[in-house]
């Protein structure tokens, strides 16, 4: 595991942004595990200009989500979709068939897994993490051998992440997930985490040595090509 302590947010973005434009331009085919939340969004931004200047193109690569809310439509701007299509999909020249993400309506999440599988293992997984440790949608009391599966969401993500919603109310109560199996199914994985409200959880899970189904975080351990990057936050 490397940490790697940046500047600022925007340090940050174009350090992740320097790790991805390094894999899409040496593999002939990369494979692109995504992540949403607002820690990626200044990582999409230089990925797009990279586009835009044409550093790189995204003709050749595949990529697909972590995760989505159930019971959103595509163009609800609160789904993972919409997000997708708007700060990067949209925006390169992805072919629409290698964009992958769980359908918000699936009502059986196997057959993601098939898409999973079909893909193979990713080149780079892009990840973020919740404040309560979870990744992806993977909430505590997650197991190793998880696949795609139909989560509840936590009281504590449905509270945090309802700074994206009108209000509480609106936050879908249940998500679709990538499972932690395939999370760990990449060459390389980077986790971004950006101020202070994440410190706690970097902290907790540089410091421990166990894997706890209850702090998800926790089995990122086990991968042996796993990077960090911190911004905004007092970690030594
Ligand atoms: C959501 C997503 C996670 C993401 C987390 C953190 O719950 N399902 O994949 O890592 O939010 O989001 P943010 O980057 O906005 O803090």
């Amino acid at each position: 595991m490397e940490i790697i302590k940046c500047l600022d947010y925007d340090d940050l973005s174009k350090k992740a942004a320097c790790i991805f434009i390094d894999k899409i331009k040496n593999i002939e085919k990369p494979i692109l595990g995504l992540a949403t939340g607002s820690t990626p969004l200044g990582l999409y931004k230089n990925l797009v200009k990279a586009y835009k200047d044409k550093v790189i193109s995204f003709k050749n690569a595949i990529t697909c989500n972590l995760d989505e809310y159930l019971g959103l439509d595509e163009d609800d701007e609160m789904s993972y979709h919409y997000y997708m299509k708007e700060n990067l999909i949209d925006k390169v020249d992805i072919l629409k068939d290698n964009f992958h993400i769980p359908d918000s309506h699936l009502e059986n999440p196997k057959i993601y897994d098939e898409i999973l599988d079909k893909i193979g293992r990713r080149s780079i997984q892009l990840l973020g993490v919740g404040e309560n440790g979870h990744i992806a949608f993977n909430e505590p009391n997650s197991f190793l051998s998880s696949r795609t599966s139909i989560v509840k969401l936590t009281e504590n993500t449905i509270e945090v992440n309802s700074r994206f919603f009108e209000n509480e109310t609106f936050v879908p109560r249940k998500a679709i997930t990538m499972g932690i199996k395939d999370i760990l199914n990449a060459d390389e994985i980077i986790l971004l985490a950006n101020g202070k409200k994440k410190e706690n959880v970097i902290r907790n899970f540089i410091k421990t040595e166990n894997i706890d189904p209850n702090f998800p975080i926790s089995f990122l351990k086990l991968h042996d090509n796993l990077k960090i990057l911190i911004s905004d936050m007092d970690i030594e």
